[in-house]
């Protein structure tokens, strides 16, 4: 039932359009970046002159009072910043390529998702309560692999299996409201890692959960590391 043959993952990694980054190098490099939010005809200053270098391996922690920006600066990296908010100023690089000014829909996907992928705080915003799980991580294989068919579904098994989800092939064709929240979370997770990215922002992904599953998350997301 597993899939782990390795030409498939070198069909996955083909996809990539950023070049590798060197020895020393940031994979992610942010340099005094400044966000505003236009207002009721005001502007706010949002992100004051943040920096930041993220290297290969590496955990980086962000720690800030609520609304201190933690999630509007994640947020811009994969540019999913509202839309009356913008970059004033400051630079943003991935893989030593210049993405600060980044506007289309169709420049940010190279990155979103297979570079830098993001969980978001509420597992239940990043599903879709009307498709099954195993479409959603499908339909995120798909995209980011040349994978099609029975073998996208394969894979799509073993990332269940990976995020700690027994019976993967019954789990596949059940719904997110069948799942409890921290199975909920666990498959946002898979979904994310189903796209292989290089870079994975968490921003609070446990925080809706209890104690106990939060432990778990942040295991396994050390394991997945
Ligand atoms: N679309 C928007 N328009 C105007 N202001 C916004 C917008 N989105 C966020 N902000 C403001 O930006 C600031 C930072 O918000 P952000 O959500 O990044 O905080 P946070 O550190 O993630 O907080 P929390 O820990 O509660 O999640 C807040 O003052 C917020 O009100
Ligand atoms: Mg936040």
């Amino acid at each position: 039932m597993i899939l782990n043959n390795n030409t498939d993952l070198e069909k996955k990694k083909s996809l990539s359009s950023f070049s590798e980054v060197g020895e020393g190098q940031p994979i992610l490099s942010v340099d005094k970046l400044n966000i505003k939010f236009h207002l009721r005809g005001k502007q706010l200053h949002a992100i004051r002159g943040v920096s930041l270098d993220v290297f290969k391996g590496e955990s980086l922690a962000i720690v800030g009072e609520s609304g201190s920006g933690k999630s509007v600066f994640t947020k811009s990296l994969i540019g999913l910043l509202d839309t009356n908010g913008f970059i004033e100023s400051g630079k943003i690089s991935y893989a030593g390529e210049d993405i600060t000014n980044f506007k289309t829909g169709k420049e940010w996907r190279r990155i979103r998702g297979r570079e830098i992928a993001m969980i978001m705080q509420d597992p239940m915003t990043s599903l879709d309560p009307l498709k099954s799980i195993g479409s959603q991580i499908k339909e995120s294989i798909c995209l980011h692999t040349e994978l099609r068919g029975k073998e996208a579904k394969m894979l799509a098994y073993k990332y269940l299996e990976d995020v700690g989800i027994d019976d993967p092939v019954r789990r596949y064709e059940q719904y997110p409201h069948e799942f409890s929240g921290g199975m909920r979370q666990r498959v946002v997770i898979a979904t994310a890692i189903a796209c292989s990215p290089k870079i994975l922002i968490c921003d609070e992904p446990t925080t809706a959960l209890d104690v106990t599953i939060q432990a778990q998350i942040l295991d396994l997301l050390k394991k997945l590391k």
